[in-house]
């Protein structure tokens, strides 16, 4: 029931913050007072529905621990992360995706054609490519932190005791001519973690927690935007359903199957193998 008492309370909340010091923050919460305010007035919860949403929330917190996030893996299933990511991002150059929820850990230094998958998946696999400037300028000493799920669908700080810390990840410098690869495995799909507050929102509302077999990337180079995003494998599962709403056209790569031994020679891994190729581009910083 809208009231003037309601109308009033509203603009009383954003009043209260005209003293806040900063105006970005004054901004962002006056506008969040507006939209939770109205949010309230239009679908008017029963005092068991609001009691249910802050239980979720608390839930939502205590879930989470230094090596869960279940506030970001709530924002990625509501399509907020993907919204403030593509926001921030430039039209230009390789495009961003999610962070996601398993950035958790410092990646392990490695060099250059160092095999991340140090557990031995079944398929031999390398990625390559170049790291370029908007222009096509290759950028020597760019950096690249990688990190993905095992050939099971798992990260390694959801099995501790199953997979060694750093399995999956590396923290990779370009070479002179900023290109780079790496050893690892064919990612798997996976289900995003159920057994907490969000496995139950996507219960409750029908939704399957699958994404689509991915490699996630954050790319930096001097004098240029870093750039957040993965590689998805070409023909995986759920990549016209992914349970955070990350998959963009461009992202799509062919792990292709390569019968190719001087190049097997080259990356030092069996033939044959997997290789998915990919140049990421970043933007230069506007001066
Ligand atoms: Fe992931």
């Amino acid at each position: 029931m809208t009231t003037e008492f309601t109308t009033h309370l509203t603009e009383a909340v954003v009043d209260s913050l005209k003293d806040t010091a900063d105006p970005r923050l004054r901004e962002l919460l006056a506008a969040l007072t507006r939209h939770l305010h109205a949010f309230v007035r239009e679908t008017e919860p029963t005092m068991e529905e609001w009691e249910q949403a802050i239980g979720f929330l608390t839930a939502t917190g205590q879930t989470c621990t230094d090596t869960r996030q279940e506030f970001v893996l709530l924002s990625d299933v509501l399509g907020v992360s993907m919204l403030v990511e593509t926001i921030n991002s430039s039209e230009h150059g390789t495009e961003s995706t999610v962070l996601g929820p398993f950035h958790m850990t410092e990646s392990p230094v490695r060099e250059l054609g160092a095999d991340i998958d140090l557990v031995g998946g079944d398929e031999p696999c390398v990625v390559s490519g170049r790291v370029l400037s908007r222009d096509g300028t290759p950028l020597p000493g760019a950096v690249l932190d990688v990190w993905q799920a095992n050939d099971q669908g798992f990260y390694d700080v959801q099995q501790p005791e199953v997979q060694p810390a750093g399995n999956g990840r590396g923290l990779f410098t370009a070479d002179t001519e900023g290109r780079f690869w790496f050893r690892t495995c064919v990612p798997s799909p996976y289900p995003i973690p159920t057994d907490g507050p969000v496995g139950d929102l996507l219960r409750a509302t029908g939704r399957h927690p699958y994404r689509p077999a991915h490699i996630h990337f954050i790319a930096s180079a001097a004098g240029h935007t870093p750039v957040t995003t993965h590689i998805f494998v070409a023909g995986s599962d759920h990549l016209d359903s992914d349970a955070v709403f990350a998959v963009k056209e461009s992202l799509v790569q062919d792990f292709t199957e390569t019968d190719d031994p001087s190049l097997a020679r080259e990356f030092g891994v069996p033939n044959p193998f997997r290789h998915a190729r990919f140049d990421l581009v970043l933007n230069p910083v506007q001066s």
